[in-house]
């Protein structure tokens, strides 16, 4: 999707749709006062007639309106004014979008930034709808081609041209473009998206960008560095695991950069501790972290954000096998520490566990944020809604929560206290990789937390937000909005990174 801006009016604008917004509680705001006196009252007829889509969610779309150049008038419903908060704008906005892509229309006009937004300022309500407007107009067509006669996508959207409105839509449509690589990686078949797979997706990244750098490391260099952990979940499966590392190099030579790690299991079986094969199909997700810190880095590289960020991606299948680890097993982490498996299905946190110590390492973080999605356990404390933040620094946990929210992609702390660290002793190991029913997400973050030693470290758990389950299921793109966010606000903001 592309994004323009245009000088027209709103009865002018030449465009296969006009999108505008209206409120429960709300007059006509400017656009749609334009569209009522060009067609003739219109719009106030089927409104004192309740035709028009006040709810939020709801939408309508008018037809060759009188004395409108535009094909077509969406209108969508903005709910209440007392509601209308940055998180109801993007859903109305979404709802516009999903309407959009299911018309035939192939441009479109967006004059949704009219609308009062509470806390929000021009600059943000252009920047998300555009982000809103792509995300509806994803669909997946991999290995699915869509059929003659269907919906196309929306070649272009443009906005009415004021100040700053070209460098918000240049902002979305890099952020847009990592987004969308996420969920095309996390929609992929397990059999296409290997961990190789994600290895060339990301030297592909690498050429295509200057200042965007690839490094990646096969299971014969990962067996040098004593990645035990991480080469244990792998050794069941024929698809060979892989280290991928982008580095942006946007900042200062020297300056310490921002990391992330992300799980890319590229399918969870559970491995010997098998999981039940109801959904299992739904384990193709597991690599969503890795889909995450890939789509962050092109964002970044597109972005041109002036600092340095390394995106690391562990990437492995958890199959069994006559090779496959098994519950009893004592390994030896990178770190010297040993683990004693209590379940082939709690892989994750082993593989991150090398993942987090080798970026400590090697690359010298300021800080690094681990993207994972790592337990059932905060599906169930959080929902969908919500990604799950646990860290012991509460700069940072603040930091991303507010990245969150600004992004309309928003994270919930858990809390890491070492109360909850007992849970994962063993008489035969430094730890097991297991801490029993009560806390999962957060006994899982414990075992991390003693791989990030000294290091200022997050851990987010994604398993809730990173797909949409239900139908049709469908990666979502988290939280690659709300790690840009943050990245940017530690560059200084859009204001500085804009100019
Ligand atoms: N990938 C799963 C977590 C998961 C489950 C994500 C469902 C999204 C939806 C992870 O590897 C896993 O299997 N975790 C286990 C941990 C348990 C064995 C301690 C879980 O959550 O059941
Ligand atoms: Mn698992
Ligand atoms: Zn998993």
């Amino acid at each position: 999707m592309q994004f323009t801006t245009t000088t027209d009016n709103a009865s002018a604008v030449e465009t296969d749709c006009l999108i505008v917004g209206l409120g429960v509680d709300q007059e006509f705001g400017p656009g749609l006062k334009a569209l009522d006196e060009a067609g003739k009252g219109l719009l106030t007829r089927l409104d004192e007639r309740n035709e028009l889509p006040r709810k939020a969610g709801k939408t309508l779309i008018l037809h060759d309106v009188d004395g409108v150049n535009a094909a077509r008038v969406l209108v969508t419903g903005l709910g209440k004014s007392e509601k209308l908060d940055g998180i109801a704008y993007v859903k109305a906005a979404q709802a516009a979008g999903k309407a959009l892509r299911q018309s035939h229309a192939t441009s479109a006009c967006c004059l949704l930034a009219e609308a009062d937004v509470k806390d929000r300022d021009q600059d943000w309500k252009v920047r998300q709808a555009a982000l809103a407007l792509a995300h509806s107009d994803y669909v997946y067509s991999a290995t699915k081609k869509p059929k003659d006669d269907a919906a196309p996508a929306t070649g272009s959207v443009s906005f009415p041209a004021a100040d700053g409105v070209e460098t918000q839509l240049a902002i979305a449509n890099s952020i847009a473009a990592g987004i969308q690589r996420c969920r095309d990686l996390g929609d992929l078949p397990p059999n296409i998206c290997t961990p190789i797979y994600l290895a060339e997706i990301a030297k592909k990244l690498a050429a295509e960008h200057d200042g965007l750098e690839v490094e990646i490391l096969d299971e014969k260099q990962m067996a040098k560095l004593n990645m035990n952990a991480l080469l244990a979940v792998g050794q069941g499966s024929t698809n060979p695991p892989r280290l991928v590392r982008l580095s942006w190099k946007g900042g200062k030579k020297g300056d310490a950069p921002v990391a992330m790690v992300g799980k890319g299991v590229t399918f969870d079986t559970g491995g010997i501790s098998i999981k039940p094969r109801d959904l299992m199909e739904q384990m193709k997700f597991d690599m969503c972290g890795a889909a995450t810190t890939i789509g962050v880095m092109e964002a970044v590289a597109q972005l041109k954000l002036p600092m340095n960020v390394e995106g690391v991606v562990v990437a492995v299948e958890n199959m069994l096998d006559g090779k496959a680890y098994r519950p009893g097993d004592v390994i030896t982490a990178m770190n010297g520490k040993t683990i004693e498996v209590h379940n082939t299905d709690a892989e994750g946190r082993m593989i991150l566990a090398d993942g987090i110590y080798w970026t400590g390492q090697k690359l010298k973080p300021e800080v690094t944020v681990d993207i994972a999605t790592l337990t059932g356990a905060c599906v169930v404390a959080l929902g969908h809604h919500a990604c799950g933040i646990m860290t012991q620094d509460d700069e940072l946990a603040d930091e991303l929560l507010a990245a969150g929210t600004e992004a309309a992609d928003r994270s919930w702390r858990l809390p890491l206290w070492d109360d909850y660290q007992e849970q994962i002793e063993t008489p035969f190991a430094d730890m097991k990789n297991l801490g029993g029913m009560p806390a999962g997400a957060i006994t899982a973050g414990c075992l991390l937390s003693r791989f990030a030693d000294g290091q200022r470290w997050a851990h987010i758990d994604i398993a809730g937000a990173a797909w949409q389950w239900g139908k049709p299921e469908s990666a979502s793109g988290r939280p690659v909005g709300m790690l840009v966010q943050w990245l940017a606000d530690r560059a200084g903001g859009w204001d500085a990174i804009g100019k």
